[in-house]
């Protein structure tokens, strides 16, 4: 029999790991061999996400918020900072809590990554570009970024969060990173957090009709969540300290998205459109030359393949 192969980290912290983006990440370290902890408050994520690990002696889960300083004492090699309301009608709920997760939450990972010597990663976002001038995103683009619109709270926390991780590198040398995640969806995502994917395939297996915000000519990039967490753990793996994108470059109008999951789903659902939120982003994309250059990553999962997985998926939780 061939040996295992050996984890690339002994033991990893995963704040969010509850989460739909944590839960899967949580799992590919435990598939690996890294023993896991996941850190949450199940603000937004629930301990059903992480259900299938929790019988396994290598995976804790510890509740708490991680806006509160809080230790871990077993050593540990690598911390992933994913906690954060991240659905725009979670943190228009939840706004000073999303704020004070982005800031202290994002200061109590730090502290716990410099105490252990362990690799950080902060899970940042294609929101720090706001509704962007430039197109596609690269790293290098600043951003266009309303301080106090209603997206604020959020955005505004991803990026105070990356000027810290930036300056916690310069002054205590803790080995850091940051990843700028694009839309990434899957299995796990909760039918009504309100984000256009879950929305949409909860409605159209619902046979009730899609609800398409403005004309559905505005772009998203979606990537499928294997594709996003094989991009993360190359971005833990590697000494760069980002930001580095991580997403599916394939852009679709979320009208042309709306059809192509009716069609997937064999569902005969219409479309109905509505307002539009403020500060909706006309356009997103990656530009994802640094993540295929520096750490030869790039999607793999087409969106008829991932968005048939997701439906799938659904499909189980409704039979269930
Ligand atoms: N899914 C995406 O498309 C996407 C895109 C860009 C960035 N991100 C980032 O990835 C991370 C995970 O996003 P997601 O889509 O899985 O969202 P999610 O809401 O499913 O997961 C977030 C998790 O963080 C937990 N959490 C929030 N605040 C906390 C706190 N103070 N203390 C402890 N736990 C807390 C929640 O309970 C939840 O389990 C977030 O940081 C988000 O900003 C996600």
């Amino acid at each position: 029999m061939a040996a295992a192969p050996s984890p690339r980290w002994e033991h990893a912290v995963v704040t969010g790991g509850a989460g739909f983006v944590g839960s899967h990440l949580c799992t590919a370290l435990i598939a690996e061999g890294t023993a896991v902890t996941c850190v949450d408050d199940f603000c937004t994520g629930t301990p059903e996400n992480v259900a299938q690990l929790a019988g396994r002696p290598e995976f804790s889960l510890l509740r708490a918020d991680v806006t509160e300083p809080f230790d871990i004492a077993r050593p540990t090699d690598l911390v992933l900072h994913f906690a954060s309301p991240a659905s725009p009608a979670d943190y228009l709920r939840l706004p000073l809590h999303t704020l004070e997760t982005g800031s202290l939450g994002t200061r109590n990972a730090l502290m716990l990554a410099r105490r252990h010597g362990a690799r950080f990663v902060l899970a940042s976002t294609s929101e720090a570009y706001g509704d962007p001038q430039q197109h596609p995103q690269s790293e290098s683009y600043w951003g266009n970024v309303n301080p106090v619109g209603p997206r604020s709270v959020y955005d505004e926390a991803k990026r105070f969060g990356e000027a810290l991780t930036t300056a916690e590198a310069g002054v205590h040398g803790t080995a850091t990173g940051i990843v700028r995640l694009f839309n990434t969806y899957g299995p796990r995502m909760r039918g009504y957090d309100g984000r256009a994917v879950p929305t949409f395939v909860r409605q159209a297996l619902a046979g009730e009709p899609l609800t398409v915000t403005g004309d559905g000519g505005q772009t998203r990039s979606l990537a499928y969540v294997d594709d996003t967490v094989r991009g993360i753990l190359a971005m833990a793996a590697s000494d760069l300290p980002g930001p580095v994108n991580i997403g599916n470059p394939d852009e679709i109008t979320m009208l042309d998205l709306a059809y192509k999951i009716i069609e997937l789903a064999g569902s005969d659902s219409t479309v109905r459109f509505i307002e539009r939120p403020a500060d909706d982003p006309a356009v997103r994309c990656p530009d994802i030359t640094l993540a295929r250059d520096k750490l030869q990553w790039e999607p793999q999962i087409s969106a008829d393949e991932g968005l048939a997985r997701t439906i799938g998926w659904y499909r189980g939780q409704k039979a269930g």
